[in-house]
């Protein structure tokens, strides 16, 4: 039997990327899951799929748009019997839009990315991590991201909110080493996922030339390396990953074939 088998998974951002790879990757795993995101459909097909994969596993689905407090407060005061001792919580929803300057950064877009990728892993931690203390185990994981290391032009706002990840990941870590829960990050840099096309608002020309001429990661290899930060023995906790595809060294060199 493996060491995650059993455990209850709670993911934001499960209806697409790295979240929902992550989902099949503790199914496999034999992990309970609590699936979270806006897109509640996409969660539904998601639960049904993997119910039928893992009869053995309970999997539940919650509408969540993590900005909102009072649905987190709903969704983890409703949860089923069978996953409310959460172990590991995966914050990994998140989004940019666009890659204007700062100064013409809409204020509207500023708000969305803030209280996307800092508020809602603030409050889902906020709302998770007092049980974990009181049953002795947990684990956090937040996704970070190269962005959070190297600031780079059109990104401003993206980057500084996964700075703030980083900070949030190391303060946490810091407030809870007199204590089993493991508090980890890890900071991807390529993904080809939903992620560009919600940055360039749907154009997916746009989108797919953020990849091209090289082989960019795909959710699966973050799914990997999430499922085996938490599959580590209880006394070793990954604290920081940094990952790229072969062909990226920073947040903007990146080689790329001419063809
Ligand atoms: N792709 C990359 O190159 C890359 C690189 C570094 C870091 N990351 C980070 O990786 C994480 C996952 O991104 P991804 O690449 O898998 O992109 P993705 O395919 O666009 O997935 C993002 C997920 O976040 C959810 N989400 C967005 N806003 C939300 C909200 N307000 N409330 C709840 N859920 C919300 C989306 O679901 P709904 O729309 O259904 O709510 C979706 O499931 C993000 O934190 C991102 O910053 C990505």
């Amino acid at each position: 039997m493996g060491r995650l088998q059993g455990k209850t998974v709670f993911i934001t951002g499960a209806s697409s990327g790295i979240g929902e790879a992550s989902a099949r990757q503790f199914a496999d795993e034999g992990c309970n899951l609590i699936l979270t995101a806006r897109r509640l459909e996409k969660l539904e097909q998601l639960k049904s799929e993997l119910e039928k994969a893992h009869p053995n596993i309970y999997v539940h689905a919650a509408q969540l748009d993590v900005r909102q407090k009072k649905q987190i407060d709903s969704v983890i005061s409703q949860l089923p019997i069978q996953v409310q001792q959460v172990h590991v919580l995966l914050n990994n929803a998140g989004m940019v839009i666009g890659t204007d300057p700062l100064v013409e950064v809409e204020e509207d877009v500023i708000d969305q990315m803030l209280a996307t990728n800092i508020k809602g892993l603030v409050l889902l931690t906020q709302a998770l991590v007092p049980g974990m203390k009181e049953r002795g185990v947990g684990h956090v994981i937040n996704i970070g991201s190269v962005a959070g290391k190297q600031a780079y032009g059109g990104g401003s706002i993206y980057c500084a909110t996964k700075f703030a990840v980083d900070a949030i990941t190391k303060a946490l870590a810091i407030e809870l080493v007199e204590t089993p829960i493991r508090v980890s990050q890890i900071c991807p840099g390529l993904v080809n996922t939903e992620f560009s096309t919600i940055r360039f608002r749907g154009d997916k020309e746009k989108a797919d030339s953020v990849y091209k001429g090289l082989q960019p990661l795909v959710a699966d290899d973050i799914a990997e390396l999430i499922v085996f930060t938490a599959g580590r023995p209880a006394h070793v906790n990954i604290a920081d990953m940094l990952v790229f595809p072969v062909n990226q060294a920073d947040s903007k060199t990146v080689y790329r074939r001419a063809d």
